[in-house]
């Protein structure tokens, strides 16, 4: 990324310096959409991110511009509604939500850029809103907001301006992200820890399909409202029940008549995936890769049969990969298309990058490509 190219835009067209901040996009290595039903997560922060150079502007206005896109907005942050434009309403939602929590954000001016690949799954618009939320935190208020907070205003912005009732992973990982090093997140109690990610042997490479399907709808919050029918009808006979995390597996066969089968199976996938996060955090201490393995590939075929979040490209990017000896494989994120996660052996690493890239142009016609998995340090101010 061209960092000076988008320093030089903001002294042309605002006539100063501004200060400049990054945050991060991610990788979640098992423990997928677990973080609503207040089960594990597994990110780490990738080196891909959101670059912003930005400097206070002394009125309640903020001039931005959107450098990748070639977008210029301005938008009062006293105004409700906001811009339009999806790229500025994610910078506009933390303004917003920042003077919910008393601080005093004024106006900015803003150029900003990103080489996290939209539509891959690994959470582009956390990049963007941890990075807004980190530099108004050091702007505005001394940095005296906790990282978690500053997570969890990134959430909201999700939530109330763009609509989408995510859970809390990428916005986590984005701030804390730290270099070579994965989270272990308990969403449930916000307790976390660092693990060294240093694979010998092995490595993580994402392929990214390409193909983000966008169906009609909103098929990520259904998925959340699925998960939180069957934690309702469990907790009419179970005291102290808020989300999947307090249900036991005989816990839902007991409702199964209750809530139907589909409801059913999004919650089976949920139970089963909170356990394979503990079991790959033990495999992870142990160094044991092959269980690691074993695991993403079960947690795939939860994600495809029973929560049906992935599509065709993917699962065929996911066999491809079985068939090239892969550790393991799946869909990463949020689903409907974007990147699977590959845990791959050295030795095999060659063929991988060479013969995924042939098959799926030759099945689908489309060219996907192969990201080398880097992990990086969360947001920050870059001095
Ligand atoms: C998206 C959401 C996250 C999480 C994942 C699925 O990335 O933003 O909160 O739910 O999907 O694990």
């Amino acid at each position: 990324m061209d960092i000076q190219y988008i320093k030089t835009l903001f002294s042309e067209k605002f006539g100063c310096e501004g200060i400049h901040y990054a945050a991060p996009g991610r990788i979640n290595l098992i423990g997928e959409h677990t973080d609503y039903n207040g089960g594990f997560v597994f990110p780490g922060a990738v080196v891909q991110g959101i670059h912003a150079i930005i400097q206070p502007n002394g009125t309640h206005k903020v001039r931005a511009y959107a450098a990748d896109l070639n977008s210029y907005g301005e938008f009062s942050i006293e105004d409700e509604k906001g811009p339009s434009e999806m790229h500025f309403r994610y910078v506009f939602g933390v303004a917003r939500e920042m003077i919910a929590q008393g601080i005093a954000v004024e106006g900015f001016d803003t150029v900003f850029c990103g080489d996290v690949p939209l539509g891959a799954g690994m959470s582009s618009s956390a990049a963007l809103e941890s990075c807004f939320a980190f530099a108004l935190n050091d702007m505005f208020w001394e940095n005296r907001i906790d990282k978690m907070t500053l997570a969890k205003i990134g959430q909201a912005t999700e939530h109330k301006y763009v609509g989408v009732n995510c859970g809390i992973m990428d916005q986590f990982a984005s701030v804390h992200g730290r270099k070579n090093c994965l989270m272990r997140l308990d969403c449930q109690s916000g307790a976390f820890e660092y693990f060294p990610w240093e694979p010998k042997g092995y490595r993580l490479v994402l392929v990214n399909s390409c193909v983000k399907h966008e169906l009609v709808g909103s098929p990520y919050n259904d998925r959340r409202r699925s998960c939180e029918r069957v934690a309702a009808a469990i907790a009419k006979t179970k005291s102290g029940v808020e989300t999947l995390r307090d249900c036991s597996w005989s816990d839902l066969e007991r409702v199964r008549q209750e809530v139907g089968e589909e409801d059913y199976r999004r919650a089976r996938y949920v139970l089963g995936e909170v356990d394979r996060v503990l079991a790959v955090s033990d495999a992870l201490n142990r160094g044991d890769y092959e269980t690691v393995g074993q695991q993403m590939y079960a947690t795939h075929e939860g994600l495809s049969k029973d929560y049906e979040v992935s599509c065709e490209e993917i699962d065929f990017l996911v066999e491809t990969a079985k068939n090239l000896a892969v550790t393991g494989c799946r869909i990463m994120g949020g689903g409907f298309g974007g990147c699977t996660i590959n845990l791959v052996k050295d030795e095999h690493y060659a063929a991988f990058v060479q013969k995924i890239p042939s098959a799926y142009k030759a099945k689908f016609g489309i060219d996907c490509k192969i990201i080398d998995v880097e992990i990086g340090d969360g947001a920050r101010r870059i001095e």
